[in-house]
């Protein structure tokens, strides 16, 4: 054979390998509503950047007659490309090819990028759609799964890891996507659970649809193990890619700066009245995130869960932020379980990639009742000052209004290691709410007593001076200073150089 016959024979092998299962599955994938695992990769990435490694990898199961069809790429597209210019590697399964079913061969096409991602200091970003385990394979197939578990593990902190489920995802194979960093979702089309409904039924004897289980919903605002939903695989692929713009491609990079036309020194008179004189009026704190941020933009992260507390990504100067904030508007933005679970895995994504942490904080404190204390609101709400305490990024606490009690010392206070903490003339910074500390030091006192007792406490503690005097506040701010603030304190920071003890690693309470 010439060497021009040996040509046409590879581009000929080369696109039959781009059909995956063929094209009859690939076209029944896309009436069901689905992209197939290329076309994903296509839209992810930057026009005509990817470069797919292990095309003519093929199983080497010779079960149930399984050496008989033996599909080029064997089920995962993988490899590597850009973002707005930056590498990433990416591996797609193709639900065309046995249903996405994980073979110990195709595990090692995914080992094979998420070695490269670590070693080469690159983001990875995980496509599922599969049935899971392949069956015919049986523990060949398990073992696939506790290589990439490992790998997710190694990277955890090094690169950033991504995870979209676009199909099913069931059983053990949610473990990968759980060990990432963060969790995309199709509304209506993915669903991730351990067992499925038939399997609940049998045991619990509940009767449940897979959406209600596991759907994109369910993840968003209930179990919190889904970070974003999308409303299209494109909305998926496209907020992918806006949230790799805040982060750095490795744990020793700085996040990318996007330089903006917002006057850094810009004053906002709308915040002075944002804060309301009665301090039981909720108001939205995202009101005063978005007035003070470059361009008014926030990414913001879990909107659906727990929305006491908010989190996500803004820049300030054209430096990446991550945000952290109690919502008064939400159960007047008390600290529960679900809150700090969400905050501290939050604080501890951006301290593993150096992204500075800006706290906004109007806290009553946490949380009472038998139901949070029964499930562990001592062990959980430890989780955020732990966050806050390890924490080596730059750290600065704006406090809006009530800072009470425990919540105040937990959420990013001065010896906790804050940087800068400034708080507003609207501060009220006590060990509780003026009500509280006069029915326990007034019990007995009759209700003129008490309600003297109540005016004194607010003019003596309902503020921020006590605080400022003992240098636990550095600034008072006026809200419409807030923009600048913030920026000054975070350029103040900038170069702050800070380890914790050595150690192998700390023991966070879990
Ligand atoms: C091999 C599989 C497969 C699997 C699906 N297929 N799952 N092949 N191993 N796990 C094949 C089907 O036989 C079918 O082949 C094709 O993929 C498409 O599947 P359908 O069932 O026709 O598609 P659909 O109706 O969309 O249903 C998708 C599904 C269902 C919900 C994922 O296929 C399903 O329930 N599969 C089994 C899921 C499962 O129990 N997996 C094992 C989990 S245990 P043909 O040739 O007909 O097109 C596990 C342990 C991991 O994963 C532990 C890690 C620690």
């Amino acid at each position: 054979m010439d060497n021009e016959k040996k040509y046409e024979a590879f581009i000929e092998k080369d696109k039959m390998a781009e059909l995956g299962g063929g094209l009859d599955k690939l076209q029944k994938q896309r009436e069901s509503g689905k992209m197939t695992a290329r076309e994903r990769i296509e839209v992810l990435l930057d026009k005509g950047t990817f470069v797919e490694f292990d095309k003519f990898v093929v199983h080497r199961c010779t079960n149930f007659g399984m050496d008989k069809t033996k599909i080029p790429g064997d089920g995962i597209v993988s490899g590597y490309g850009k973002i707005d210019g930056r590498l990433v590697y990416v591996y797609a399964y193709d639900f065309t090819v046995y249903g996405g079913s994980l073979s110990s061969t195709n595990a090692q096409k995914i080992v094979k990028v998420q070695s490269l991602a670590l070693q080469n200091g690159a983001p990875i970003i995980a496509l599922n759609d599969s049935g899971g385990a392949r069956i015919q394979e049986g523990v060949e197939s398990l073992t696939g799964y506790a290589s990439i578990f490992y790998q997710n593990t190694m990277a955890s902190g090094v690169v950033p890891q991504i995870s979209a489920i676009l199909g099913p995802c069931a059983g053990g194979a949610c473990y990968s996507p759980a060990l990432t960093d963060f969790i995309f979702m199709v509304r209506d089309k993915s669903h991730m659970f351990v067992t499925g409904p038939d399997v609940v039924k049998t045991v619990t004897h509940e009767e449940v649809n897979k959406e209600e289980l596991g759907g994109a919903y369910t993840h968003s605002s209930k179990s919190g193990v889904t970070h974003f939903m999308g409303n299209s695989e494109e909305e998926v692929l496209m907020g992918i890619r806006e949230l790799l713009s805040f982060l750095p491609s490795n744990n020793m990079e700085d996040a990318p700066i996007k330089a903006s036309t917002d006057d850094i020194r810009r004053e906002e008179e709308s915040l002075q009245t944002v804060v309301p004189a009665d301090p039981n009026m909720p108001y939205d704190i995202k009101d005063i995130i978005e007035t003070v941020i470059d361009d008014h933009y926030f990414f913001e992260v879990m909107p659906h869960f727990a929305k006491n507390v908010v989190i996500g990504f803004a820049r300030l100067g054209g430096r990446p932020v991550g945000i952290v904030a109690n919502q008064p508007a939400y159960l007047a933005g008390v600290l529960d379980i679900d809150a700090s679970d969400k905050a501290a895995r939050f604080i501890r994504f951006c301290d593993c990639f150096n992204i500075p942490l800006v706290t906004f904080e109007d806290v009553p404190g946490f949380l009472p009742g038998c139901t949070q204390e029964h499930n562990g609101i001592i062990r959980h709400g430890a989780k955020i000052v732990y966050a806050y305490a390890e924490a080596t990024v730059p750290k600065v606490t704006l406090i809006t209004r009530k800072a009470y009690g425990g919540a105040y010392i937990v959420m990013s206070s001065k010896q906790t290691g804050a940087d800068v903490n400034l708080a507003y003339p609207t501060a009220e910074i006590a060990v509780m709410g003026a009500e509280g500390a006069v029915n326990i030091l007034y019990r007995h006192a009759d209700a003129n007593t008490k309600m003297q007792a109540i005016e004194d406490y607010k003019a003596n503690f309902a503020n921020p001076y006590k605080a400022a005097e003992l240098g636990y506040i550095d600034e008072i701010i006026l809200p419409k200073q807030t923009r600048y603030k913030l920026i000054q304190a975070l350029e103040m920071a900038q170069n702050k150089n800070k380890s914790n003890p050595p150690k192998k690693h700390g023991n966070m309470p879990l």
